[in-house]
């Protein structure tokens, strides 16, 4: 055989272009882009015809919560790595970064990225990497930095601003930005204001409201603004070390993202599609249902929802993450949203564990929105994933002896499914999807992860192996020449201030 997999007839979108043309696939890569129609006889082991469908790069997502233990309220995660993944390439995702968490009674950061590799070592279907959330940043975890860059390939972490398993103080924040800078790792950050949304939650609950809607009025949207202008002031302060404000939902901190890029200093954002297609009317259903939609931040009013759209296709936010963090719904063993008894007969949202599941309607949800140009699509779920978390160009593009073959073809107008949404077709291992219901334009019809397909929606669906996904070791990110801007910049140095 001349080559393993060729595609033929497809629509290609990148991130740049739109075109037609066939695709060569060799030894997990692609290795050849020629006009359409021209490579569907050639000799190859597996010719697939896109029959005119969209091609684009697999979806890589860089926020997902796999695996890690009780930190966001009560309860554990519902999916595991297996499941996890193996929700993900049926939804067209071939990489994820997830979080080696660091809790605050261990001091070393190699030693929660080993235990985080003997969880996903050979129980993933997709290719995977991961951020260190730091917990504890002690002197020993500091002075961890550059072995995690070096020799784990991990050049990115995780800091919080909320969560009393996790909130770390300003200056340990400063002293993460410091060592994050010195060795280039990319720091994201979870702004919200840990003290402030504990006392409303006090106040809340001295009134006795406790439904899950509450949960949206404890964080209201000042809170988000006000820790993101202090993030933003906090990376100024040392030198302008990079960050990125991870699922972005307010208008306010968008404001204030978009006034700090304008400026020239290196901030990034990423929010979700919880704030692109929930609202806080969706906490406030009859009983317990709201626990559902309940995540940090909440999802916000319809308004706000627009100007996160704009957000996205203005290039306020670099990327487009699932923040897939799952909790079952009702389940007494392992992680449940229930908190339900007789004192609290619609439970209590302070002990609703924050996150939902999403890690395979990311990618089905945006592209059928109709709300972003294709190429839009590609840059924010693919392209600039791969950019800012160190895996361009062997993820996120089609460059052809450079890209893995990670593809989603999706299906053509012609044989559009036509999908209402419910959970028992989803992959995960959780008990509900927030978006239960929902009609669904698309969706990828084969997920192609080096060359092999691993999904095909109409025979046989998952076919790839959960011993198939590979330990991506990451570069440092490349996105907008974020260190060449700290290089010119110089060292930090406190007498300039
Ligand atoms: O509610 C959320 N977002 N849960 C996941 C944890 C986090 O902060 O990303
Ligand atoms: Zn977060
Ligand atoms: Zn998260
Ligand atoms: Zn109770």
């Amino acid at each position: 055989f001349d080559y393993d997999v060729v595609i033929t007839n497809g629509i290609c979108v990148t991130a740049a272009d739109i075109a037609a043309y066939d695709i060569a696939i060799k030894q997990e890569k692609i290795v050849l882009l020629a006009p359409s129609g021209s490579l569907a006889r050639v000799n190859a082991r597996q010719i697939i015809d896109a029959d005119g469908g969209y091609v684009t790069p697999g979806g890589v997502d860089c926020h997902v919560h796999l695996e890690e233990p009780a930190m966001f309220g009560r309860g554990t995660s519902s999916d595991t790595y297996e499941t996890g993944t193996r929700s993900a390439i049926a939804g067209g995702c071939t990489a994820i970064v997830a979080f080696a968490p660091q809790t605050k009674q261990e001091p070393s950061l190699l030693k929660a990225l080993e235990a985080t590799h003997a969880r996903a070592r050979g129980n993933s279907y997709c290719d995977y990497g991961f951020h260190l959330l730091v917990g504890n940043p002690g002197e020993q975890a500091l002075s961890e930095f550059a072995a995690l860059t070096e020799h784990e390939g991990v050049t990115s972490l995780k800091i919080y601003m909320t969560y009393a398993a996790l909130q770390l103080r300003d200056d340990q924040i400063l002293s993460v930005l410091l060592e994050a800078r010195r060795n280039r790792i990319f720091t994201m950050v979870h702004a919200e204001n840990g003290d402030v949304l504990n006392w409303l939650t006090d106040q809340l609950e001295a009134k006795k409201l406790f439904s899950p809607k509450y949960h949206s009025h404890s964080r209201p949207p000042v809170l988000e603004a006000e820790a993101t202008n202090r993030a933003i002031a906090l990376s100024s302060l040392i030198s302008n070390t990079p960050i990125l404000l991870v699922h972005v939902s307010d208008p306010g901190a968008t404001l204030r993202i978009r006034e700090a890029q304008s400026n020239g200093q290196p901030i990034f954002a990423e929010t979700c599609p919880q704030y692109l297609f929930l609202t806080r009317d969706d906490l406030d259903k009859p009983g317990f249902e709201g626990a559902k939609c309940v995540c940090s931040p909440p999802p916000r009013d319809k308004a706000s929802q627009e100007v996160i759209w704009t957000g996205v296709r203005n290039g306020t936010f670099a990327v487009v993450s699932s923040d897939h963090c799952p909790f079952n719904y009702d389940d007494a063993e392992r992680g449940k949203k229930t908190c339900i008894d007789d004192e609290h007969p619609v439970g209590r949202f302070k002990e609703i564990p924050n996150g939902i599941p999403g890690i395979e309607t990311r990618l089905p949800l945006l592209f059928s929105s109709g709300k972003l140009p294709l190429t839009k699509f590609v840059e924010v779920t693919s392209t600039n994933p791969a950019k800012l978390y160190g895996l361009y160009p062997s993820k996120g593009s089609m460059i052809p002896g450079v890209s893995d073959a990670d593809l989603v073809i999706w299906y053509p107008d012609s044989k559009l499914p036509n999908i209402t949404l419910t959970n028992s077709m989803l992959h995960h291992a959780t008990d509900y999807t927030p978006y239960e219901g929902r009609k669904i334009a698309n969706w990828p019809r084969y997920t192609i992860l080096r060359g092999r397909v691993v999904w095909d929606r109409d025979n046989g669906g998952v076919l790839g192996e959960k011993s198939f996904g590979r330990f991506l070791k990451r570069g440092p990110s490349s996105l907008d020449r974020m260190w060449e801007t700290v290089d010119e910049q110089g060292e930090f140095d406190v007498t300039k201030l």
